[in-house]
């Protein structure tokens, strides 16, 4: 609906402005043709001076071409055509040079004006030259001699400078436009892009409530199933605490997992220095040391080819951590093993365990914020569902890319690629 109202609105402006534009041009250009012609009768007047001052009849008694030769001149000088035509409507001389071979002029509306005595001007297709002429007449008379002068100015260059206005108009219109599409289209696009964003963190404001109140309700229930008289029974008082410290420890983990991504999501982390990978990565593998299965191993071989990487450190171990908790999370036998490498232009990190893998369509969702998939599970180890949102905000810090194959069953493999 409103997509409708805004392409009609873009259709009236257009319309209107075309109609303004079209009345202006049509004004203007009428004002133009006027003037013009106004302004050329002065001149043929001139002209029709300049005839009488050079006594071009008297001396057309001794040489017979003096009428083709005034023509002729001043024709050439301005630009233009000139006839002389007596008042039988002869035409006595005219600056084409094809004077013997012109009819009678009497019949043409502007001569029988002008031997009335009347200075005139008309525009019309000359039937000689195909070509839109303003002709402007004068009444000549010189001793006996009656008759006219005619100057024909061609309209071509008005028409031309008309035609190149409405060019220029029309394309400053389709200028105009496709300028206003194309911000439109901009337009809804940014306002398509916020509201996604507003959606988003909507939803995420009501999960992080969610997910918040889930243990603390569950704490206060035990809390008071004790203050009701389980405190009595030692062995489910120790039950319960043990409840409450694990609830307490997933409200503490999900507070700390909240603040850290928004922190980097408003990506105010300038902070880099040269980090040794390595060491980053034992340094991890000592610190998950507690949370290895008796019948898990979790393998490391350092590689000193390794160049170091420009980070910020703590960032770059809370990754691997969150991959290599998935991974120890995940595997009842086997191995999780972290490798590192160094291309030409990445670092690439693989954290691969032998654990109970995932199917494909579940590798498209995992990325989420607040995705398991197996939620029971994932509550009963502690987990929040955003360690793997945090690995991607992490990667993408530093324009990288995260990847991962899987195979129910058989194990995971992540792999981080971070451009040096
Ligand atoms: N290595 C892995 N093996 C199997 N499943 C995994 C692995 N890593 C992540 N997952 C799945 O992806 C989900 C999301 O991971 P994560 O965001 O780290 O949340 P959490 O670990 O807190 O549950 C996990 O709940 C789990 O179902
Ligand atoms: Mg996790």
């Amino acid at each position: 609906m409103k997509k409708k109202v805004l392409i009609g609105y873009v259709i009236a402006a257009v319309v209107v402005l075309l109609a303004f534009e079209y009345s202006f041009w049509t004004n203007g250009f009428l004002y133009l043709e006027h003037q013009s012609e106004h302004s050329y009768l002065i001149q043929t007047e001139l002209l029709r001076d300049l005839f009488l001052a050079e006594e071009v009849v008297e001396n057309s008694a001794v040489k017979q071409d003096a009428f083709e030769t005034f023509t002729d001149t001043y024709a050439e000088k301005y630009g233009i055509r000139l006839t002389i035509i007596d008042e039988k409507g002869t035409v006595l001389g005219e600056s084409s040079g094809a004077s013997e071979l012109m009819s009678n002029h009497l019949d043409r509306e502007e001569v029988q004006r002008a031997l009335q005595g009347e200075s005139n001007s008309v525009i019309r297709r000359s039937a000689t030259f195909d070509v839109d002429y303003c002709y402007c007449a004068v009444p000549v008379e010189s001793g006996s001699f009656r008759g006219v002068l005619r100057a024909a100015i061609p309209l071509q260059e008005l028409y031309n400078m008309n035609n190149e206005f409405v060019r220029s108009t029309v394309f400053a219109v389709l200028i105009l436009v496709a300028l206003i599409l194309f911000l439109g289209l901009y337009f809804r696009k940014y306002v398509m892009a916020m509201k996604k964003v507003e959606k988003m963190r909507r939803e995420f404001v009501s999960n992080v409530t969610h997910e918040l109140k889930t243990p603390l309700t569950s704490i206060r229930g035990f809390v008071e199933t004790l203050k009701a008289g389980a405190i009595e029974d030692p062995k489910m008082a120790q039950k319960f605490l043990d409840i409450i410290e694990i609830e307490s420890e997933r409200l503490s983990n999900l507070i700390s997992d909240t603040l850290l991504l928004s922190e980097i999501e408003s990506k105010k982390d300038t902070k880099r220095e040269p980090c040794d990978v390595n060491a980053v990565i034992t340094e991890v593998v000592d610190l998950l040391q507690p949370k290895v299965r008796e019948h898990v191993r979790l393998i490391f071989h350092p590689d000193p080819s390794v160049r170091p990487y420009s980070c910020n450190r703590d960032r770059l171990k809370q990754l691997l951590i969150n991959l290599a908790d998935n991974g120890l999370k995940a595997t009842e036998f086997g191995a999780v093993t972290i490798s590192c490498s160094s291309t030409n232009r990445y670092l690439v990190l693989k954290i691969s365990d032998t654990g109970i893998g995932m199917e494909e369509e579940q590798l498209e969702r995992i990325f989420e914020r607040f995705y398991r998939v197996d939620k029971g599970r994932s509550k009963a180890q502690g987990g929040t569902g955003l360690g793997l949102s945090i690995v991607k905000h992490i990667v993408e810090l530093y324009n990288g890319t995260v990847e991962v194959t899987s195979r129910p069953g058989v194990g995971s493999e992540f792999t981080v690629k971070l451009p040096y």
